[in-house]
């Protein structure tokens, strides 16, 4: 993985040795302050742009302008961020990661932004994670892509002296967050003969390494001592050994019982890890199929927010757990009928062998509750119903109580990573009632999303706080966008970091009262 380098910039950007200058315009009648300071520059070209209606800040729009020598860098590359009251860490990032898509584009090494001072912390974080997962190269496996010139530096700049000191700790942030989503883009790019369960496990041993994280990985045996009899079920039409990976952040500031406020809390976040779903014996059908490499896209997430919440290292314990498996056919494999007994010992007759996600995350979920968790997430590309409710634009959230669900939104929310509420009545329980065992893995095509999430509470104490992201919608794209090309978006990645830090930051406060 290739990094551009991020730093703020010494001295006006129009003196600097660069390519290329990056203006983030706002849709406004007149030029904002630095378009305006560059046209004075310039011998009036950014506003001849804007006359021409070449520059009109609408949301991503791009544009050139060719500077004839008036500064510095011979372009200046205009990327519209749409009407200012309407901008939000969201779009700043989606422009950035225009910018640096068209800057790679180019084959450009080196540029600077020249940005407004009075940009919030919250922006320039949203700006540094923009152009770090812009620059993010999907065509893993071209051998064209290779000889390719990198973009190796952005400078950061204002149209006045220095920008802000202030700046460089959004920065990093930005730049961690980017980082995390790149590695998680990256490993669910690997397609099922590259990344197989052992090769996810490797990935997580590797991070731990580097990062100083704890890991455990069980295997086939160990799984069978801990009575994961779902996980196995889906495993056993695979010859690749099935595997549940735990990766663990220690605060190292926890410990003795806090005044005022209830020790031990332990935030679990769980990724569905299925490195390819074929459906297993009601197997799916050819069209499409190569898509369900990205059915670890939840697994990814899980392990890439733990690389981030390594780095930002917030005052609370959390614990990453990736159930990993394929689901295959094959003379092993289970079959619709089949009885399997989860690890709370709960039996589920399999109706549907491609309901396959929820077994696996039944386990996942009993286990980290058994390590203690008292607060879980999972993200799981759980059903094709998702999409057909939500699209591509909103990941589906499930959970319980309501304060939980509420928090999960806020963190969404400012996260820039968009989920919708759907609801757990209890009805939906009536669909997945067997006439042999405690529980059926699917309950048909009516509400799909909202009868898989009931499955899931299933496995969930009711002491603990539990939601659930359906992120079949949300994990990858097929269309290629301005801002994000076709495949992996880390969805669900910036939420879980979000409400990490949100939850040491309450656990702070409380402190300090
Ligand atoms: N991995 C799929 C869900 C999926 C479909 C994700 C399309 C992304 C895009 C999941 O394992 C699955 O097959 N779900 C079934 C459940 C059904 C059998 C109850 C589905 O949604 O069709
Ligand atoms: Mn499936
Ligand atoms: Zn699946």
């Amino acid at each position: 993985m290739n990094c551009v380098k991020i730093a703020l910039a010494g001295g006006p950007v129009a003196d600097l040795e660069v390519d290329v200058v990056v203006l983030f315009e706002p849709e406004l009648d007149r030029l904002s302050p630095p378009a305006a300071t560059l046209d004075e520059r310039t011998g009036g070209r950014v506003e001849r742009a804007r006359r021409f209606k070449e520059l009109t800040g609408k949301l991503y729009e791009t544009g050139w302008v060719h500077t004839e020598g008036g500064i510095a860098a011979s372009r200046v590359l205009t990327v519209g961020i749409g009407k200012p009251d309407e901008l939000t860490p969201e779009r700043m990032r989606r422009a950035a990661s225009v910018a640096a898509r068209q800057l790679r584009r180019r084959e450009v090494r080196r540029a600077a932004l020249w940005l407004d001072d009075a940009l919030g912390d919250d922006l320039v974080q949203a700006l540094a994670d923009g152009l770090v997962v812009g620059d993010f190269e999907t065509g893993l496996y071209k051998s064209s892509e290779r000889a390719k010139a990198e973009l190796e530096e952005v400078l950061i700049g204002t149209p006045g002296a220095e920008p802000p000191a202030g700046w460089a700790e959004p920065l990093r942030r930005g730049r961690i967050l980017g980082e995390a989503a790149n590695m998680a883009r990256s490993l669910a790019l690997q397609p099922g003969n590259r990344l197989t369960p052992s090769g996810l496990a490797e990935e997580a041993r590797r991070l731990a390494e580097s990062h100083g994280l704890e890991v455990e990985v069980f295997g086939p045996e160990q799984l069978a001592a801990l009575g994961a009899g779902a996980l196995l079920g889906v495993a056993q039409g695979s010859l690749e050994p099935p595997c549940l990976i735990v990766l663990r952040y220690r605060s190292g500031r926890q410990g003795g019982p806090t005044p005022g406020q209830a020790q031990g809390r332990l935030l679990a976040l769980i990724g569905k890890g299925v490195t390819f779903d074929s459906g297993g014996i009601s197997i799916k059908p050819a069209q499409g199929m190569q898509e369900m490499k990205y059915d670890m896209c939840g697994a990814a997430a899980t392990i890439g927010a733990m690389r981030a919440i390594a780095e930002l290292k917030p005052s609370i314990d959390v614990l990453g757990v990736v159930p990993a498996t394929e689901n295959l056919l094959g003379n092993r494999a289970m079959k619709p009928g089949d009885v399997l007994t989860a690890m709370n010992g709960k039996t589920i007759e399999v109706v549907n062998t491609d309901a396959e996600g929820r077994l696996i995350l039944a386990d996942a979920l009993v286990y980290a509750q058994r390590q203690g968790a008292t607060h879980l997430i999972d993200a799981a590309t759980l059903t094709g119903g998702c999409i057909t409710a939500l699209g591509h634009h909103a990941s589906g959230l499930f959970g319980r109580p309501d304060e939980w669900v509420e928090k999960v939104r806020g963190a969404s929310e400012r996260a820039g990573d968009r989920v919708w509420p759907l609801p757990l009545f209890p009805e939906y329980r009536e669909q997945l009632k067997s006439d042999v065992a405690d529980i059926m893995n699917s309950g048909g095509r009516n509400a799909s999303p909202c009868t898989a999430a009931m499955f899931l509470k299933e496995f969930v104490e009711d002491a603990s706080s539990w939601a659930h992201l359906d992120i079949a919608g949300t994990a990858y794209t097929t269309a290629d966008r301005s801002w994000q090309p076709a495949g992996p978006t880390a969805a669900g990645l910036r939420l879980f970091v979000e409400l990490a830090l949100a939850m040491a930051a309450e656990k702070s406060e409380a402190r300090v009262d």
